[in-house]
């Protein structure tokens, strides 16, 4: 990209990764945790690759954002179901204009773009990603809080009592059988979301708090894996493209913040914490490299706002058509 340096190349592939996290990627490429289905053949023939429109299309055809409500079998039959709310996230919240989603990468640190992210209509976060002390890079405005299971079930991050959590819609997620059955699901969470859930709602009320079908996450894993020329990990896709794919069911325009990295690309994974891994980039358990050559392919933006500002613009669903 001469002038521009290094920016995020839409053909990244495990083979381009360091020793260490290749095996890492490779074991869970083995590995199927989650019972994925999808026979051999259908990695064998190298299809003809996707433009960016195609690819927006097959996202916006292929992968709805569903909420549980209240009605949905097994939930149906349980007291705690009144606790869900009753209309889809969807129905309920935007449309937005502009919206953006905050990586929780380390290389927005320095990145000054708090006013920038504030401006946007709606701002979605991720996890235990804190604004205070951060503005001036994150900006404040918390419209959407996307947690997954373990942030909700580990002692540490203090999900029922911290503050961190009580400002904005909450959409929690956890993966689940590749079946998307809900019945199986329910019996076989990776973290107890369920049991936390409940109590989060006896203490907060009022808050507005989903939770996704576990449809979303394979439906959206089965549009990485079918665009990519060779097996990914067979595990759910990162939160990230998870909110990005939210957002776009929001909003006219979505811009990602450090989902591609910036000039200020670093080693560092998150900009509230001292720790330091490439899989936080890169992915080990998520298939984050192919995500974002997905997201990088979508694109609307000009390479240079990657460079500058690690932002991505992509169009909301309603905005085109296929
Ligand atoms: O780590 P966490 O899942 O909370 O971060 C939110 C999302 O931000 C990730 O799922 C990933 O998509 C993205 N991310 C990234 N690079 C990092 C850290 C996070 O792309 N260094």
């Amino acid at each position: 990209h001469g002038a521009l340096g290094e920016i995020w190349d839409d053909e990244m592939s495990s083979t381009m990764l360091g020793k260490r996290l290749r095996k890492v990627v490779q074991n869970y490429q083995a590995m199927n945790k989650y019972g994925v289905q999808l026979s051999d053949s259908k990695f064998a023939a190298r299809r003809h690759k996707l433009s960016g429109p195609e690819l927006l299309c097959q996202f916006k055809e292929m992968v709805q954002v569903i909420t549980l409500t209240p009605e949905m079998k097994p939930f149906a039959g349980f007291p705690w179901a009144s606790q869900l709310p009753p209309r889809p996230l969807t129905l309920e919240l935007g449309p937005f204009k502009t919206c953006a989603v905050v990586s929780s990468a380390g290389s927005l640190r320095n990145s000054g773009l708090g006013k920038e992210i504030d401006a946007h209509d709606a701002v979605l976060r991720f996890n235990c990603a804190p604004t205070v002390g951060f503005e001036k890079d994150v900006g404040s405005k918390t419209t959407v809080r996307f947690i997954n299971s373990q942030v909700m079930a580990s002692e540490d991050h203090h999900f029922l009592s911290s503050s961190l959590y009580s400002t904005g819609v909450l959409v929690a997620w956890d993966p689940a059988p590749y079946s998307s059955d809900l019945n199986e699901w329910y019996n076989k969470t990776d973290y107890p979301i369920f049991k936390q859930y409940q109590r989060y709602r006896r203490l907060h009320p009022q808050q507005l708090f989903y939770i996704l079908h576990p449809i979303v996450e394979w439906q959206l894993w089965r549009r990485v894996q079918d665009n990519m020329a060779e097996p990914i990990q067979k595990n759910p896709p990162s939160s990230g493209l998870l909110g990005t794919v939210l957002m776009m069911s929001l909003c006219d325009v979505v811009h990602v913040y450090e989902f591609l990295p910036s000039r200020r690309k670093t080693e560092l994974c998150h900009y509230y914490q001292r720790f330091t891994d490439a899989a936080c980039t890169l992915g080990a358990y998520h298939p984050l490299l192919y995500e974002k050559n997905l997201v990088k392919r979508m694109n609307q933006g000009p390479d240079r706002d990657i460079y500058t500002h690690g932002r991505v613009r992509l169009p909301g669903f309603s905005t085109f058509n296929c």
